[in-house]
This record gives C-alpha cells, sequence and structure tokens, in this order.
C-alpha cells in the first residue's frame, strides 16, 4: 500500500462509457447527439460478414445527412490515415465512430485527431524526425470494440505501423485523444474466433499484468489492473472454449479488456510492450500473438531479478503475489508461493493455448542484437539489461 504522505501521481481523462450487451443499436442515436456528419470506420469485410454491424451502418445512412465509410485493412500506416482524412475533410464531419478492432479504433482514433490538421499524421508521430507534438484538436469520436484486447477504446494513442526495413510501430498521442465515448457491448465480440479470442485476451492479461507492476502506477492502477485480472482469471479460458455461445464469459472479457486500457494509459507498460514496439516494426507479428508468446518468459525473468535484488513486502514481488493468488484461486498463498503460481499459471497457458515462438513469424536468431538495441524499458519494474533481454527471446525463438 503507498501513504499518503508519499503518493503522487495523475489521472487520465477516461471515455463516457455504454456498457451492456445489446447497447450497439444506440450507436446511431449517440452520433446523432454530436451532428449529422459522421464517419464510420470498420475493417475491410466487416459490412460483408457482420449482419448486426451492415445493418447499424445503413440506419446510420438513413439517419445523418452525410455518412462516409473508412474501411481499414490490417494495421493502420500513416498513408492510409492520410487517404482517409483526405477523403473526408472538407466534409464537415461532426464525429467519428470506429467499430473493430485494436486496429480499426486506432485507425478512428487517428482520422479523429487529423481531421483539423491540414499535415500528413508522420508530423506527429512520437520518435520519428522532425516530430511536432499535436495539439489535442479532433472531431469527437466513438470507440466500439468488437474483440476484447488491446483497450485502445480507453486510452490516448494510436499506434502506426510502417513494416519493412525502415519499418516502425509508433504511437500519435495526446491526453486529448482519449475516446469520448466508449460502446462496450459484448455481443459484437461473440463471434470472434478462437484464435483471436487468445490473442486479443492475452494482449488485455499482458496490459493488466505490467500496469500492475509498473514502477509509474499508482492505488487506482493497481485497483484497476487486479480487478480486470480477476475477471481475466475467472472468464478468458471460456472465453477460449466456447465464446460463441458464452455472453457471460464475452462481457467478462470486454470489461478487463477495457480495464486494461484503463489501467495503462495512467501506468504504462513493461517489456513484453517494449519489445512490441521493436519486434512488432521489424516483423509482421500481430500484437497481441507478440504479448502472448513473451509474457511468461519476460514475468519470470523481472520475478528472478527482483528476487535476486531482495524486494519484498510492499514492493513488486508483493503485487505479482496478489495476481498469482487470483490465478491460483488460493488467497493463503505466502508471496513466495504466489509468485511461482503466477509462473506456473502463465506457462501452462502458453501450452494449453497453444502459443506460437517467435520463429513461426520469421524472427531468428541473428535477429536478436538489433531488436535488444532498439527496445526500450520504460515503465519495467525490474532494471533489465542486455543478458536478461536476450535471455527472454532465447526461450522464445
Ligand atoms: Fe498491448
Amino acid at each position: 500500500m503507498l501513504h499518503f504522505n508519499t503518493m503522487s501521481f495523475t489521472l487520465q481523462r477516461q471515455p463516457y462509457v455504454v456498457f451492456g450487451a445489446g447497447k450497439v443499436s444506440l450507436l446511431p442515436e449517440l452520433l446523432g447527439s454530436y451532428g449529422e456528419s459522421v464517419v464510420i470506420v470498420t475493417g475491410g469485410k466487416t459490412l460483408e460478414r457482420s449482419g448486426t454491424i451492415a445493418a447499424l451502418y445503413e440506419r446510420i445512412q438513413r439517419e445523418s445527412t452525410l455518412c462516409r465509410h473508412v474501411a481499414i485493412d490490417g494495421e493502420p500506416s500513416p498513408e492510409v490515415i492520410d487517404g482517409a482524412v483526405e477523403a473526408c475533410r472538407d466534409s464537415g464531419i461532426n464525429v467519428v465512430a470506429a467499430l473493430g478492432g485494436g486496429s480499426v479504433i486506432d485507425a478512428g482514433k487517428a482520422v479523429s485527431a487529423m481531421l483539423p490538421s491540414r499535415e500528413p499524421v508522420e508530423r506527429f508521430i512520437e520518435g520519428l524526425p522532425g516530430y511536432c507534438k499535436p495539439d489535442g484538436r479532433k472531431v469527437p469520436f466513438i470507440a466500439v470494440p468488437t474483440t476484447s484486447g488491446t483497450g485502445s477504446e480507453a486510452t490516448n494513442n494510436a499506434v502506426i505501423s510502417r513494416t519493412g526495413k525502415n519499418g516502425y510501430k509508433r504511437s500519435l498521442r495526446h491526453d486529448a485523444f482519449v475516446p469520448d465515448m466508449a460502446l462496450l457491448d459484448p455481443e459484437l465480440t461473440l463471434s470472434m474466433p478462437v484464435g483471436l479470442t487468445v490473442s486479443s485476451g492475452m494482449d488485455a492479461l499482458t496490459q493488466l499484468l505490467e500496469a500492475l507492476v509498473s514502477p509509474d502506477g499508482s492505488p487506482f492502477t493497481e485497483a484497476v489492473a487486479l480487478n480486470g485480472l480477476e475477471y481475466v482469471a475467472a472468464y478468458f479460458s471460456r472465453a477460449c472454449r466456447n465464446g460463441e455461445h458464452d455472453i457471460e464469459a464475452r462481457s467478462g472479457m470486454s470489461y478487463a479488456a477495457y480495464l486494461s486500457g484503463v489501467a495503462l494509459v495512467n501506468a504504462g507498460l513493461g517489456i513484453v510492450h517494449g519489445f512490441a514496439s521493436s519486434i512488432g516494426g521489424y516483423i509482421d507479428i500481430p500484437h497481441g500473438r507478440l504479448c502472448a508468446t513473451l509474457l511468461h518468459a519476460a514475468t519470470a525473468e523481472n520475478i528472478a531479478i527482483l528476487r535476486q535484488q531482495g524486494i519484498r513486502g510492499d514492493g513488486v514481488l508483493a503485487s505479482y503475489a496478489k495476481a498469482g493468488r487470483l490465478f491460483a484461486g488460493d488467497t493463503y498463498l505466502d508471496d513466495d508461493e504466489a509468485c511461482d503460481a503466477l509462473l506456473e499459471k502463465l506457462e501452462s497457458m502458453q501450452e494449453e493455448l497453444d502459443i506460437p515462438q517467435l520463429g513461426t513469424f520469421g524472427f531468428r536468431n541473428g535477429d536478436v542484437d538489433r531488436v535488444i538495441s532498439r527496445t526500450r524499458n520504460k515503465s519495467n519494474p525490474a532494471e533489465l539489461d542486455g543478458n536478461s533481454l536476450r535471455r527472454i527471446l532465447l526461450q522464445r525463438l
């Protein structure tokens, strides 16, 4: 527990949240509260594949004066964002809504952020040459997730990707870019295939665990992360097994994923997400799969280093232990036993969920040094040197 004489933190704004099965039918009315010119962002094939979203889109078209549709395939590149903004810019757009997974929500967030600007999005992407901080102007944005993973519906950044030799996976970020509204309807996630349920759920789990032990956290983020982990422990494997028919499990995972976004935007993330940035721009590997493959090895390395340093009690190991007791369902474990229980659980999940190794995606031994040199370790609870980073990667080659 942090004590009041040492406590110091800030909390980001949060979206207005509407949560519940069937609530997506409120979208036309919620859009109308902002105005009658709208942009709807979806995945490339969503309108053909989802009867619910296609019917909703028709209703929005009928009820709006102007309705533009932006279809996004894969992770958004700068060209895709600039093209979408160009097509919509002079239409007096009142509101943008994105219905989809993390990439679609990020694309919608970026389009809403760039509509008032006359410049290409790459000027505002963190870490690129000539970076210019966004001024926070944007068009109101509603996020409607159809997966349970990234928590992008609660965060202040949009990840923009360029793959290839000079590739990157970096953020367009401003506190004002937190969505104005998050419409969370677990029914939209019922049809997620097992592979996507696994990878998006592992992303949410990684975010909750990394935020829980972040040195930049607060009592608020600890409470949020633990609550999210409670729902992951109760519902993740149910959602993976029989998700198509289990609205209770899907609701639990939608809620956990939202909390993972709240936790990460306020606490930051650890080394798994450090690798997500360095490896993600280098080889083409879906974000959730990268988190899934590295989570156990990275957590084991963190716990080993923290044990060597002998920091116990109210420290990070105690936080890992709280997560361990949740997953073990045993409140009587001491901190050491609970940390071991957490590692056992993460390792067994890796096997049960058949998580592929990095090599499956074309990552090779010869890539390790280059990735380590580009990996940042910002909100990780332990100082990890090059040897630690190498150990994590080599375990998962
Ligand atoms: Fe993530």
